[in-house]
């Protein structure tokens, strides 16, 4: 497999960095994923305007413009084998001593590498798939998307243990986020989710389901959800950009919404396939 680093395309085996990086020491760093279908990037510029608000966020200065960033993930794209793909991209601090402070004059990492997209089965689709409730302990940053993960990752593995596709985050009594998803809610036929605050990251899959559902004339709303109202909700969805939209069907190991898909989310699944395509 051809992966990106540092400016040079190569194989996977000889792409090498240095322990010494602040990615490895620090998880000093940010990163994106862009889903590609048929060879296109699927709402690239949302996901390079986040790009730059995460590294922003750490106060790194972004190597790249937004058309090289671009050319690079086109590069890339055209040399794999396989249409649809998920671009995986992360920028860390570059190699330096060890020191907590940031190191003067040293030349940011840049590594990207394209993995077929592994989105949903048919079966999960159509049955959708069980959660896990769990406490955001994770820091209060969680808009800027750094490749430390570590609540993430153990969250993810909490819901894998107990036989689930996610998390569910609750941070003093309000609904947050998933571990690698955002969730939005379903009452009396009004689509609800989380504002795009320090506590979830501002999600394309989110931006791009709520602009479907606008277009098709169906009631958003964006506010806090507390806890209760998310748990007796009518729907609830996953969405991330392998996700795309998912139905939660079952909850701490009980059947939720009558486990089954609801009529909105049959919807919103069919206008996130039509918005595929779209150049
Ligand atoms: C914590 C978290 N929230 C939300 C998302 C969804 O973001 P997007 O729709 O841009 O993939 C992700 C995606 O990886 C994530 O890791």
């Amino acid at each position: 497999m051809t992966v990106y680093l540092n400016g040079q395309f190569l194989p996977l085996e000889d792409a090498k960095i240095s322990v010494l990086d602040r990615g490895f020491i620090y998880g000093d760093g940010v990163y994106e994923l862009v889903p590609v279908y048929g060879r296109e990037p699927y709402r690239l510029p949302g996901h390079l305007a986040r790009l730059q608000r995460s590294l922003d966020g750490i106060r790194l200065a972004n190597p790249h413009s937004a058309a090289e960033w671009e050319t690079i993930i086109r590069q890339l794209i055209a040399r794999m084998a396989f249409a649809d793909q998920g671009v995986y991209f992360q920028i860390t601090r570059g190699v330096a001593k060890r020191d907590h402070a940031f190191p003067i004059g040293v030349t940011p990492t840049v590594f990207m590498m394209s993995n077929p997209l592994a989105l949903p089965t048919p079966e999960q689709i159509e049955r959708g798939v069980a959660v896990i409730t769990a406490v955001d302990e994770r820091w209060l940053h969680c808009d800027l998307k750094t490749i430390s993960l570590l609540g993430n990752v153990l969250a993810r593995q909490a819901a894998v243990d107990a036989g689930a596709a996610e998390s569910v985050f609750f941070r003093n009594g309000y609904l947050t986020e998933a571990s690698a998803s955002n969730v939005l809610v379903v009452k009396n036929g009004v689509v609800v989710a989380p504002p795009k605050d320090h506590l979830i990251l501002p999600g394309i899959t989110y931006d791009a389901a709520f602009d479907l559902a606008r277009e098709a004339d169906l009631a958003v709303e964006v506010r806090p959800v507390p806890k209760n109202e998310a748990l007796s909700a009518d729907e609830m969805w996953l969405s991330s950009s392998t996700k795309e939209v998912l139905a939660v069907t079952m909850i701490d190991g009980k059947a939720f919404a009558g486990g089954r898909p609801g009529p909105l989310f049959r919807k919103m699944h069919a206008l996130f396939q039509a918005s595929k395509r779209r150049p």
